[in-house]
């Protein structure tokens, strides 16, 4: 979704923005822009399309400015456009705004700021903004003022960067709702909407929180709450390294990060397993509460779902508490029912989706116990959340989301076992046994990853099939659900996934000569069954694909061997060979792996 990037220090501004604009083009957007302030006067450069377009149009308009701020937008009120791309000016063309979110009442405000004779160019939200931001200033002449003013006004979310010409010294920055970081050194302050933005320039930042203003000058930030009082904040201390950013050698950032698997599983495992129980970081829980909660929710959007109902089994075996995974997007909109005897998971690679935000404040308000799980440390859902844990999965830059995935479902497993000691799970041979399955993860993944020249042939043989069914039952269905859902985002194949007894209710009609079914058969106690339902579709002329830790007949087109761990443990492994079949289909059909059509990989809007 829409980056934000802005410089104010020493140096040139535009190299550092334009270097900020293409770390952040993996989240996906479809129009760049930047201003920069010089000789007394704000100069806008914008256009639809990628970042190097606004490269070389600043190519024509070079500049030693040292200050300025810079946007990719991804379109959502009016169609990707010059107009429509940030920064935005008011009508005095005073001030320049880039902005991310969403301003919901917006059109009320634009309705008022046109009855006061104000004029729009675009389809945006975001022009709202310098236009009342301006409408204030001329009654305040302050320009702090004018933006907490406007900033109390609007309605959703919003990270701002807010440059003026009558105040050149400075650029103001506030958000609520979506993620803003000021990133300090000598030689000036950096501002982003992500870290990785401007993380090769240093690794001391601010996250800032919810209705924040901040004056950002070269070598000083003032920040202030919504009233403008003064107020105070920490920086932290980043350990990304700004390596860990770049492809190193890989043709995509999807491909290095299916390989960075094996090392963000241990170190997400990290010393969690050391000690003879359990100890997680910022929990400590009794057995007093835990017998207390009679419900668990497990909420996520996407990818982060499946984490989810990959462990939901696990949760409810070692814990005997019912467990109810759902999308964030439909939990929040449907008086779910939860009281203080409820246990809310979240889950969220970026920690800034939308939808889990709203959820998890949501079963807050309900009296719930809330855990969130981030790859992104200070993200806003480990800020609004009564516990958060991290899954150490590094930045995850490719939009297809392939290690946080693994990530996710080792450290809910993690969670789940942890529970399971506190509540005194009998079983303790099992307990032991899932310790030590999961300790091996990253070998056996080493050992897939290995044989990723078996994925190709299938890739080409399959590449140009316009639909795709996956199935699974019990623990492989939610794998059968990841799998289509690469599938589909980086290859624009259709697929779709079923509980493997589903087919014959109805989708089997659709199967016939060559069509592709991808199956996941792992539980012993329930492969003749799957494989009863793949027979199914053989007889109707299926080409079948087995992703499989078991010795099968060769009756199949393809068949992939997996390592044996054990079945709460199987989506991590399982779902690598599908994760390389989507990639290499997406490489086949000459497609932008990294960068998928229509995706973002922050969705930070309803
Ligand atoms: C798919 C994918 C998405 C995300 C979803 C949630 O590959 O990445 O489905 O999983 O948008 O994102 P986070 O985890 O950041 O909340």
């Amino acid at each position: 979704m829409c980056g934000i990037v802005g410089y104010i220090g020493t140096k040139k501004a535009v190299p550092i923005l334009l270097e900020g604009l293409s770390k952040l083009e993996y989240r996906g957007y479809d129009s760049a822009g930047i201003a920069v302030f010089e000789d007394g006067n704000i100069s806008i450069t914008k256009d639809e399309g990628r970042v190097n377009h606004l490269q070389d149009l600043l190519n024509n308009k070079p500049t030693n400015a040292n200050i300025g701020i810079a946007h990719t937008r991804w379109a959502t009120h009016g169609k990707p456009s010059e107009i429509n791309a940030h920064p935005h000016a008011d009508n005095s063309k005073k001030f320049s705004v880039v902005h991310n979110g969403i301003i919901e009442n917006y059109s009320d405000i634009k309705k008022f700021l046109m009855d006061n004779e104000y004029k729009f160019l675009s389809d945006t939200d975001t022009e709202v903004i310098p236009n009342l931001i301006s409408y204030y200033y001329d009654s305040t002449n302050n320009l702090l003022e004018a933006i907490s003013l406007a900033c109390k006004d609007f309605k959703g979310s919003y990270a701002i960067e807010v440059i003026c010409s009558d105040c050149p010294d400075r650029i103001i920055v506030a958000k609520k709702d979506s993620p803003l970081v000021i990133g300090t050194s000598k030689e000036g302050n950096y501002i982003a909407s992500d870290i990785p933005a401007v993380l090769s320039h240093t690794k001391d930042f601010y996250l800032l929180e919810d209705n924040d203003i901040v004056e950002v000058f070269p070598s000083k930030l003032n920040f202030y709450n919504q009233n403008l009082e003064l107020i105070s904040r920490k920086t932290e201390k980043i350990s990304w390294d700004a390596s860990s950013i770049e492809k190193n050698g890989f043709e995509d950032f999807m491909l290095k990060e299916i390989y960075e698997q094996p090392k963000s599983i241990r170190e997400t495992i990290g010393f969690k397993l050391n000690k003879e129980k359990i100890e997680l970081d910022n929990i400590s829980f009794t057995k007093e509460f835990l017998s207390n909660i009679n419900k668990i929710f497990i909420i996520a959007c996407g990818t982060a779902m499946h984490a989810g109902l990959a462990t939901k089994l696990t949760f409810e075996n070692l814990c005997k508490i019912p467990v109810e995974v759902d999308m964030a997007s439909e939990f929040r909109y449907r008086n779910p029912l939860i009281d203080k005897k409820t246990l809310a998971i979240f889950i969220s690679q970026s920690g800034e989706t939308a939808d889990t935000i709203g959820a998890l404040k949501l079963a807050k308000e309900k009296g719930a116990t809330t855990i969130a799980l981030s790859n992104v440390i200070g993200s806003s859902i480990t800020r609004e959340a009564d516990i958060y844990l991290y899954t150490h999965a590094g930045p995850e830059i490719a939009v297809a989301s392939t290690k946080a995935y693994t990530a996710q479902v080792t450290l809910l497993n993690i969670l789940a076992l942890y529970f399971a000691e506190i509540l005194e799970y009998s079983d303790t041979k099992l307990i032991k046994e899932l310790k030590y399955e999961l300790l091996q993860l990253p070998n056996k993944i080493d050992d897939i990853l290995k044989n990723y020249k078996e994925v190709i042939p299938i890739a080409k043989d399959i590449y140009s099939a316009s639909d795709v069914f996956f199935l699974g039952r019990g623990i492989d269905y939610p794998v059968a659900m990841e799998g289509s859902l690469k599938l589909k985002e980086i290859s624009y194949i259709h697929s779709e996934s079923y509980a493997a007894g589903e087919l014959k209710h109805g989708p089997i009609a659709l199967i016939d000569n060559n069509f592709p079914v991808i199956s996941i058969v792992t539980d012993e106690m329930l492969s003749s069954k799957t494989i009863s339902n793949i027979q199914e579709v053989v007889s109707r002329g299926a080409k079948t694909i087995i992703v499989t830790n078991q010795d099968l007949s060769k009756n199949f087109d393809y068949i992939i061997k997996i390592p044996k761990t054990h079945k709460y443990l199987t989506p991590i492994l399982s779902v690598i060979p599908l994760q390389l079949l989507a990639y290499y289909i997406s490489k086949e059909k000459g497609l932008d792996v990294d960068k998928p059509r229509n995706l973002a990989k922050s969705v930070t809007v309803e």
